[in-house]
């Protein structure tokens, strides 16, 4: 069995951690994790009963896989610090956004995939998305397919694809939160019912429209099946039809645009 080590128990890292033991992905006892502030590890640990190694450097040497669960401007220090460790018969996952794979080859000669998780993977649903290096193996392929499968749908794409298709899938839970919300707050200023029943209510259709979605594959269906010809819902998707496409043009400029900003940034650091 691969000995697997994680750097970064924040957010991501230690969702990652708990998700890969709940599933069986990886046994508890494989796991080693090194976090900057060690209460975050040792909280993951209890709740898991991973072990936390003594130092960055000591986990990467007794890791097979090493996931990198950083912040993108802490990814290069880190692989600087762990210089001449991650040898070719290692194998790095970094997680990290805007952190190209030849920038880790750069600094390192283990083996590179990169992987956009998405909290939804915390319910075991969601999309994971990976990129392999060229230097991967059929045997790396297959963990990291089968570990992010245990805890999502994996969908394999070239890197180049994942800053766009991650607003799809990694970054979408806030943006699907953000205008449910909004949705729920337009009946708020209405005066005809409190914030908390409107939440409640358009998070139990939301969760129920997810559901469906399931079943007939189609958002169009589902549209088609509610908004009959010439009815009321009919007039509520024209204004979304109107006034969305544009909205969305939007956020996909500045989110690629601050992808662009990030990457310059990381580019600026030494290598
Ligand atoms: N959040 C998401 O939905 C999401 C989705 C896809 C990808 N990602 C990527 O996942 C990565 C982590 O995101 P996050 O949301 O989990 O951030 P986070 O909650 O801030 O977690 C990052 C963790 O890494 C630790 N850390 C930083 N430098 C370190 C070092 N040199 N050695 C050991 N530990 C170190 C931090 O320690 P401290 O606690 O001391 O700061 C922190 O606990 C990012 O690169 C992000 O692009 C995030």
């Amino acid at each position: 069995m691969a000995r697997i080590g994680v750097i970064g128990t924040g957010s991501m890292g230690g969702m990652l951690i708990r998700k890969f033991v709940e599933t069986g992905a990886f046994p508890a006892g494989d796991i080693v994790a090194r976090s900057r502030s060690p209460e975050k590890a040792r909280a993951v640990a209890a709740a898991t009963g991973i072990e936390i190694a003594g130092s960055n450097l000591d986990l990467a040497v007794a890791s097979d896989v090493i996931f990198i669960c950083v912040e993108p401007l802490e990814v290069k220090p880190l692989l600087k610090e762990l210089k001449g460790v991650l040898t070719a018969d290692k194998l790095v996952v970094s997680i990290a956004a805007d952190v190209m794979i030849s920038d880790i080859s750069a600094l390192c000669d283990a083996r590179v995939a990169r992987v956009i998780p998405s909290v939804t993977s915390e319910c075991s649903k969601g999309v994971s998305l990976v990129a392999f290096g060229d230097n991967s193996t059929e045997a790396d392929r297959s963990l990291v397919l089968s570990a992010f499968g245990s805890i999502s749908r994996p969908f394999e794409t070239e890197e180049k694809n994942l800053e766009l298709l991650a607003d799809l899938t990694s970054c979408a839970p806030a943006f699907i939160s953000s205008m449910m919300h909004e949705f729920a707050l337009s009946a708020v200023r209405r005066e005809r019912i409190s914030p908390e029943h409107a939440e409640l209510l358009v998070m139990e259709t939301l969760a129920g429209t997810a559901e469906l979605l399931k079943t007939v594959n189609s958002f169009e269906e589902v549209v088609t099946r509610v908004a009959t010809k010439g009815g009321i819902t009919e007039e509520g998707v024209k204004v979304i039809r109107k006034v969305v496409p544009s909205m969305y043009d939007d956020l996909l400029e500045v989110t690629l645009a601050k992808h662009s900003l990030v990457k310059e940034r990381i580019g600026d650091q030494a290598s």
